[in-house]
């Protein structure tokens, strides 16, 4: 039997990281874990209980919240879409956690120290037995530096931009929604992320030294998928 080993996938913001991480753990038979997702989850908790109003983060009652155990984060693997869904406090939020309101607010909540200490200590544990590929945007750095396998993937922001735009359209269901999403926008928040994820004091974006790097922006998925395949098997040979 091949051993199990981890696999950490970073990169940037909507480049394709999640599809690709996900197409590989269906075909090696690992767990697929987004990370993106819990931060966005706690995101979403601090949003609906007033902790993240225009003005800020309400950062000692969401370290209460954080503290007292009140924000429990799990995924369940959805046999319709094939791929896990997100739920938070026991409810489903994988669509809401994709929404623009989440993602223009996400990455100051994850350049809390105390946020990153929780979600990287649960990170951990799900990788214990192995067996797993997880992406972010600190796994080969932070939360597995041991890992097997480190990518780092990357695009153009322009590439990663009109990914986004294509995704969210082909989610709407109404013309309003439709009518709603700018790209110019979106190009904004990839490029704002970007930096804010790549400039905070703790485990900011960063390629591990030892991690192989993949600019996918004139890649196909289909070629994706067997780049990775393959490097996964060069690895486990
Ligand atoms: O991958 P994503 O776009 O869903 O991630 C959402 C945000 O969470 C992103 O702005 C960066 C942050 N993030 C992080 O800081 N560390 C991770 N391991 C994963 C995501």
């Amino acid at each position: 039997m091949t051993k199990k080993i981890i696999i950490a996938i970073d990169g940037h913001s909507s480049c394709g990281k999640s599809t690709m991480a996900k197409q590989l753990a269906k075909e090696i038979g690992y767990v697929y874990v987004d990370t993106g997702a819990m931060y966005r989850a706690v995101t979403l908790y601090a949003m609906r209980n007033g902790m993240y109003p225009d003005e800020g983060i309400q950062e000692a009652e969401l370290k209460a919240a954080v503290d007292e155990g009140k924000i429990q984060i799990g995924f369940k693997f959805n046999p319709e879409t094939g791929r896990p869904d997100t739920y938070l406090n026991g409810e489903k939020v994988e669509d809401e956690i994709r929404q623009m309101a989440v993602s223009n607010r996400v990455s100051p909540i994850a350049a809390l120290p105390f946020v990153r200490a929780l979600l990287t200590q649960q990170q951990q544990a799900m990788g214990k037995e192995k067996g797993i590929v997880m992406d972010g945007r600190d796994i080969g750095t932070a939360v597995f530096p041991q890992a097997e396998m480190k990518v780092f993937v990357t695009a153009s922001a322009k590439v990663r931009a009109q990914r986004r735009y294509d995704e969210l359209m082909g989610k709407a269901t109404t013309q309003e929604e439709k009518d709603a999403l700018d790209f110019d926008e979106i190009l904004k928040n990839v490029e704002e992320r970007d930096y804010l994820d790549s400039h905070r004091e703790v485990a900011p974006l960063r390629q591990a030294e030892d991690a192989i790097v993949l600019d996918n922006s004139n890649l196909t998925r289909e070629e994706q998928s067997a780049w990775l395949l393959e490097k996964y098997k060069e690895i486990v040979k």
